[in-house]
C-alpha cells in the first residue's frame, strides 16, 4: 500500500498545498525512540544477497519444485522517521528456489523503483510508470509471469527468475489504472480479480479481471465517496464483494507532511459492496456494516438462501493513532453474513485472538470451506503491530483451531497453503513461511505438514539473516512463471 505524498501532490494537489507540505515536514520533530516499523522486527536489511545449495533441515517434499516469494518494505535510504509509514517503504522481495528436495537458492531483490535504482547508481527500470513506483505488497504468478503488486499507485512489476526487476508492465499496457496488491483468482476460470482505486481520485474505485492470459478483460467504475482505502476484495462464483469501509484519504494528514495519507474516519460509514462479477458498476448493492476496517477477507462463498457467507479478519478501528503503521491488533476472526435483499452485514466473532494473514487452500477460493490459516498477533498496546509465535489452523466446520507454537522469540509471517497434488483433499498439502528469530538475527524458511499442523516442521532451511517482517507472498510452481 502506497500512498507517497510527492506523488499525490503531483497528480491532484495545488503546488501550494506542496509547500505547506514540506514546510510542515521539515518542521516535524524528531522520534524521541525507535520507530516501530524501522526497528526491531521491521528494521530494514542492507544487502541484497543470493546463496546457494542451502543445508536442508528434515524433508523437504520433493513435488515442490518452484519459488517461495515474499515481498515487504526495506526502505534504501533510511527515511525520514518523524513521518515515515510502513506501508510505503521500499518493496523488497524474498524467495527460496526449491527442487527435488533441494534448497538451490535463496534470493532478496529490492524491486526497483526509480529511487532505487538511483540509490544503487542503475539505469531506471523500463516500462511506463503510473504515478507511483514503489512496489512493495505483494507477490504473486499470473498469466505466466511472477508480478510484484501494489495499491492505489505503481503499476505492476514484472520479476525474472532470481526476482530481478525486469520492467514496470501494466499488464502489457491493458491496464489503464492502478491495480491491486490483492487479486483473488477464480479457481475455475483462472480469471484474477481485483478492486482498484487510485490515491488521487476519491469518488470511484473500479473493478478489474485479468484473464488467465495476464490481460484485462474487464475494467468496470463502481461510484464511491470520500477517498476509501480498499486493501483487498473477495469473490464469490457470481460476485465481488467491495469493502468500502471507514479508512480514508485524509488532505489533513497530507499537509501536515506525512507519508502516508489514511487516517481513521468513522463519518464515511461502512458497508460491503455485493456487485455480479460482469454487471455495470451502477448496479451494485450496498449492505451497512458497524464500522470497523479490514484489511484481508479470508473468503466467501454463496448461501442458497441469498445471503453470502465472507469470513474478514476485522479490525476494531485503523490508522486512528498512529502515523507510522497499522495501530491496533485485529480485533478477531469474524463471520459476515452479507443479506443483498435485506442490504445488511450480521456479524458473529468466531475467534477473539488478534490474528492477521488469514490464507486458505485457494482451490476453495470463493466457495465452501473449511480451512484457514492465519498468523496470531500480540494482543497488548493499541499502537502495537507484532506478530506472537504463533500460527493457527482454524476448522471452520467444526468450530476448533489447532496452534503451531514457534517457541520464544520466533516470530512467523504469513504462511502459504500449496496442496500436495491437484486432486488433494482441502488440507493436504504444506504450508509455507519464514520464521524470524529476533534473539539470533535469523530467518527459518518452513514447511509445516498442514494436516498434522501442531507437528514439528517436515523441512527448515536456514538464513543466516533477519527478513525483516514483510507482507504477503506464494509459492510459485515451476510451470507457473
Ligand atoms: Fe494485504
Amino acid at each position: 500500500m502506497v500512498g507517497l505524498i510527492e506523488s499525490v501532490i503531483r497528480k491532484g494537489v495545488s503546488v501550494g498545498v506542496l509547500a505547506l507540505a514540506r514546510y510542515n515536514r521539515s518542521r516535524m520533530p524528531r522520534l524521541s525512540g525507535p520507530h516501530p516499523f524501522l526497528s526491531g522486527l521491521y528494521a530494514p536489511i542492507p544487502d541484497e544477497l543470493t546463496l546457494r545449495n542451502l543445508p536442508v533441515q528434515g524433508r523437504l517434499p520433493p513435488e515442490l519444485n518452484g519459488r517461495y516469494v515474499r515481498i515487504g518494505p526495506n526502505p534504501i535510504t533510511p527515511p525520514q522517521a518523524a513521518v515515515h509509514h510502513w506501508f510505503v517503504g521500499d518493496g523488497m522481495v524474498h524467495g527460496l528456489r526449491l527442487h527435488g528436495g533441494q534448497a538451490l537458492w535463496y534470493a532478496n531483490r529490492w524491486v526497483r523503483s526509480t529511487a532505487v535504482s538511483q540509490a544503487l547508481g542503475e539505469a531506471p527500470a523500463p516500462g511506463p510508470r503510473h504515478f507511483s513506483d514503489t512496489v512493495n505488497t505483494n507477490v504473486m504468478a499470473h498469466g505466466g509471469r511472477l508480478w510484484a503488486l501494489v495499491e492505489a499507485g505503481g503499476y505492476p512489476v514484472a520479476l525474472g527468475d532470481e526476482l530481478q526487476t525486469l520492467a514496470h508492465d501494466p499488464f502489457g499496457g491493458s491496464l489503464r489504472g492502478s491495480f491491486s496488491a490483492h487479486p483473488h483468482v477464480d479457481p475455475e476460470t483462472g480469471q484474477a480479480h481485483a478492486i482498484c482505486y487510485e490515491a488521487v481520485e476519491h469518488d470511484t474505485v473500479r473493478h478489474v479481471v485479468v484473464g488467465a492470459d495476464g490481460r484485462v478483460q474487464r475494467d468496470e467504475p463502481i461510484a464511491v465517496r470520500g477517498g476509501p482505502s480498499i486493501h483487498d476484495c473477495m469473490i464469490t462464483s457470481r460476485f465481488v464483494l467491495v469493502l468500502d469501509l471507514p479508512v480514508t484519504f485524509s488532505m489533513s494528514t497530507l499537509v501536515a507532511g506525512y507519508s502516508f495519507p489514511y487516517r481513521w474516519n468513522p463519518g464515511h460509514g461502512a458497508r460491503v459492496g455485493v456487485l455480479g462479477r460482469d454487471a455495470p458498476g451502477s448496479s451494485i448493492v450496498w449492505c451497512e456494516v458497524d464500522p470497523c476496517y479490514v484489511f484481508h477477507p479470508v473468503n466467501a462463498f454463496e448461501n442458497d438462501d441469498g445471503t453470502i457467507t465472507l469470513d474478514v479478519v476485522a479490525h476494531a478501528s485503523m490508522f486512528e493513532h498512529s502515523h507510522f503503521g497499522p495501530d491496533a491488533p485485529a480485533t478477531a476472526f469474524e463471520r459476515w453474513v452479507v443479506d443483498p435483499a435485506a442490504r445488511s452485514v450480521r456479524r458473529t466473532v468466531r475467534d477473539t485472538q488478534p490474528q492477521e494473514f488469514p490464507r486458505i487452500d485457494e482451490r476453495r477460493t470463493g466457495r465452501p470451506y473449511r480451512h484457514a490459516y492465519t498468523v496470531a498477533f500480540l494482543r497488548e498496546g493499541k499502537h502495537d503491530f507484532r506478530p506472537d509465535t504463533r500460527l493457527i489452523k482454524h476448522d471452520l466446520r467444526d468450530g476448533t483451531r489447532a496452534v503451531h507454537d514457534f517457541g520464544p522469540g520466533r516470530h512467523p509471517g504469513e504462511f502459504v497453503f500449496q496442496p500436495r497434488h491437484g486432486e488433494a483433499a482441502e488440507d493436504e498439502g504444506w504450508l509455507m513461511g519464514y520464521v524470524v528469530d529476533a534473539r539470533a538475527q535469523t530467518t527459518d524458511f518452513t514447511v509445516l505438514d498442514a494436516q498434522d499442523f501442531t507437528a514439528p516442521p517436515l523441512a527448515v532451511v536456514s538464513l543466516p539473516h533477519r527478513i525483516p517482517a514483510g507482507f504477503h507472498g506464494n509459492w510459485v510452481p515451476e510451470e507457473a512463471a
